[in-house]
């Protein structure tokens, strides 16, 4: 039986409960006054942290694909058959695990053929989501799976229900993946490639309750038991099946979609953006690097909810599937502002500043710690879009806060996690919010990293980390103890083309370990903060 346990967030004058990985006993106690304690159990590693987690999202939206990633093989910005190599190196970097294409909207209404063949015959489409631009389909099925082996990493593919045919997208799978002798094989070869691709990952449609077609969710579960039929694993590729979830704590979607399709799916997306204290609408998100302290703790408040969310969705993933078969792919998240001044609106081009950086620790934090369901994160997304990594302006790129952090937590990936028990004292408007977050994982080697994100703009701290539980009374710490910072001196602080380095990692200094396996950290305001510990 599965057992969840509860992790319990005291703050003045309220109590949030959060639950914890099943069987891993973690609870967090906010409190003014009281000192920070991290208990990290070493003997109670059950479950691994699947790398995916850290993955990525890219879609044709603005400058993400066409700029970002693709500048065609006559551009005078270095690239390989098309793609930029500045790029490529930065997120190898991150030893990116997946990354998932075309979309978000985008993939309901992206017909693959049109992306395939000689690209000054492709034919053009308007790209009705984002700007009514055209879209050339220079940057295609071959591109996109040549761009992941040049990264390394697996590819997601998110098909067509919305205004895709059945048909469509069994022959996509076909093409790709069929190492035989068949129509789309040959086509596949015809077009220059001989052996299929490994396509580990298939979304069948995207958030069909709005832009995929606004659906309701009996209507897409019968249309998702239908279309993955025909998503076929040919020539030794077993396909991972996706069904679209919800929207964030839409959660009667994600229990009519598991209760009528659930036995045909291998995983099940959520999507989950955060702002500030404004609304969704056009303009009001507030802006990515123009805000008072009230903003930030607005932002660290929205993102807090993540726990929460995983907590009850798995609650309901618990109850239609015991064996907890169904992995949840927290497939689009992120910080979501105003577009920069002077940009597209629809190309959603947003800046990243330290307070996305901790925004973002506080997530991949929650997903370490939900690990037992929690198989795959796509943070929305790589280049000029969203809660990006990297921003690109013409031949210059340059990388984001919350590039670092995903640089920083590679650790994590793989990894087992520890379950720990954090005490630490409030901070927000009235103390009513952890002011640190944190999890931990040792790693094949044995090393132990623990990441901690302080929420408080403006006081620096101190955390004890008691690592407990080490194998024939060892004591951790006496080995190596090193640990990395991201911050900054001001909580807007970001990169910019001119001053490309304003924020990056160093050296975490003043660490002191009392040889009992206490390690006293000193973590700074607005940080996030990694250690590594033998
Ligand atoms: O990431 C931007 C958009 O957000 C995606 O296209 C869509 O899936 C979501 O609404």
């Amino acid at each position: 039986m599965r057992l969840s346990t509860f992790k319990k967030l005291v703050c003045v004058g309220i109590v949030i409960f959060v639950v914890g990985v099943s069987g891993a006993a973690t609870t967090v106690t906010s409190e003014p006054g009281a000192a920070n304690r991290l208990v990290v159990r070493a003997d109670q590693g059950r479950y691994t942290i699947a790398p995916e987690i850290y993955g990525h999202f890219a879609e044709h939206l603005g400058r993400c694909v066409y700029e970002g990633f693709w500048v065609g093989p006559d551009s005078a910005i270095p690239n390989v058959r098309g793609i930029r190599t500045d790029v490529v190196e930065a997120l190898r970097k991150l030893d990116i695990p997946v990354l998932r294409w075309p979309g978000g909207c985008f993939a309901d209404e992206y017909h693959w053929t049109d992306g395939i063949g000689p690209r000054d015959q492709r034919p053009e489409m308007v790209n009705t989501h984002w700007g009514m631009v055209t879209e050339t389909n220079a940057f295609g099925t071959h591109e996109f799976l040549d761009l992941c082996e040049m990264l390394g990493c697996e590819a997601y593919i998110a098909g067509n229900v919305g205004s895709g045919t059945i048909e469509e997208m069994q022959d996509w799978v076909e093409y790709m993946t069929f190492a035989g002798s068949s129509e789309m094989a040959d086509l596949r070869r015809k077009n220059g490639r001989d052996e299929p691709w490994r396509v580990k990952f298939f979304g069948v449609g995207n958030e069909n309750w709005g832009c995929g077609g606004n659906m309701t969710p009996a209507h897409y579960a019968d249309l998702y038991k239908t279309y993955q039929t025909y998503v076929r694993g040919y020539s030794g590729n077993p396909i991972v099946k996706v069904a679209c979830g919800p929207s964030s704590d839409d959660y009667d979607w994600l229990e009519t979609v598991l209760r009528n399709a659930g036995r045909y799916m291998d995983a099940i997306s959520l999507h989950h953006y955060v702002r500030g204290s404004g609304g969704w609408g056009a303009g009001q998100k507030g802006s990515a690097t123009d805000f008072e302290e009230d903003e930030w703790f607005a932002l660290m408040r929205n993102t807090l909810t993540i726990y929460p969310l995983l907590e009850r969705s798995k609650e309901i993933m618990d109850r239609y599937d015991r064996q907890g078969r169904i992995a949840l792919f927290v497939d689009e998240w992120g910080t979501w502002w105003n577009a920069e001044p002077g940009t597209n609106p629809a190309f959603l081009y947003q800046q990243n500043t330290v307070r996305d950086a901790v925004s973002a620790g506080i997530f991949l934090n929650a997903f370490n710690e939900h690990c037992d369901r929690v198989k795959m994160g796509n943070i929305a997304q790589t280049n000029n879009v969203l809660q990006a990594m990297i921003l690109t302006k013409g031949p210059q790129m340059i990388v984001t806060p919350t590039y670092h952090v995903f640089e920083m937590y590679k650790v994590h990936q793989g990894a087992t996690l520890l379950p720990s028990d954090m005490t630490c004292r409030g901070c927000g408007p009235d103390g009513k919010q952890a002011s640190l977050v944190a999890s931990a994982s040792r790693d094949a080697a044995g090393t132990i990293h623990i990441s901690i994100c302080n929420l408080d703009p403006q006081s620096a701290t101190e955390l004890v980390c008691e690592i407990a539980g080490g194998e024939s009374g060892r004591v951790y710490g006496r080995g190596q103890l090193s640990g990395r910072v991201l911050t900054a001196s001001r909580m807007n602080a970001h990169n910019t083309f001119e001053n490309p380095e304003a924020v990056k990692p160093a050296v975490l200094e003043g660490l002191s370990n009392a040889g009992n396996g206490r390690i006293t950290v000193p973590v700074p305001a607005r940080s996030v903060v990694v250690l590594a510990i033998k």
